[in-house]
């Protein structure tokens, strides 16, 4: 019989710069995926680092995005999304959203909403 490896969170919301943006892998229910996750004061919010334009990750360099005037840019043809809701505002796939991953905050550690 198979066991389960034993949960553990995604990080410390303390080891997050306040105001960016950070790639991170995670498994999700369908796969390992990675995640943009980033930090507002005491609160996190992912995203699937997958851009709906073209499907390309939106990182300018591995694990760095571009966060400027409440939007997060798609490197690849500057796609703007919402900080706050991953909607797109502006560029290829305006009207389009990054795929959002709940998260949850305990004891200083971030962990995935599960299901
Ligand atoms: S792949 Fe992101 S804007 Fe084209």
């Amino acid at each position: 019989m198979d066991t389960l490896p034993p949960l553990r969170p995604l990080c410390r919301l303390d080891d997050l710069p306040d105001g960016e943006a950070v790639a991170l892998d995670a498994m999700l229910p369908d796969g390992e995926e990675n995640l943009i996750v980033l930090r507002h004061g005491d609160g996190v919010r992912a995203w699937i680092n997958v851009c709906p334009h073209a499907g390309r990750r939106l990182d300018w360099a591995p694990g760095k995005f571009l966060i400027t005037r409440g939007t997060l840019v798609c490197a690849v043809h500057g796609a703007s999304f919402r900080t706050d809701d991953g909607c797109c505002v502006g560029g290829p796939c305006r009207g389009d959203s990054l795929r959002a991953v709940p998260l949850t905050i305990e004891d200083g550690e971030v962990w995935l909403v599960p299901g």
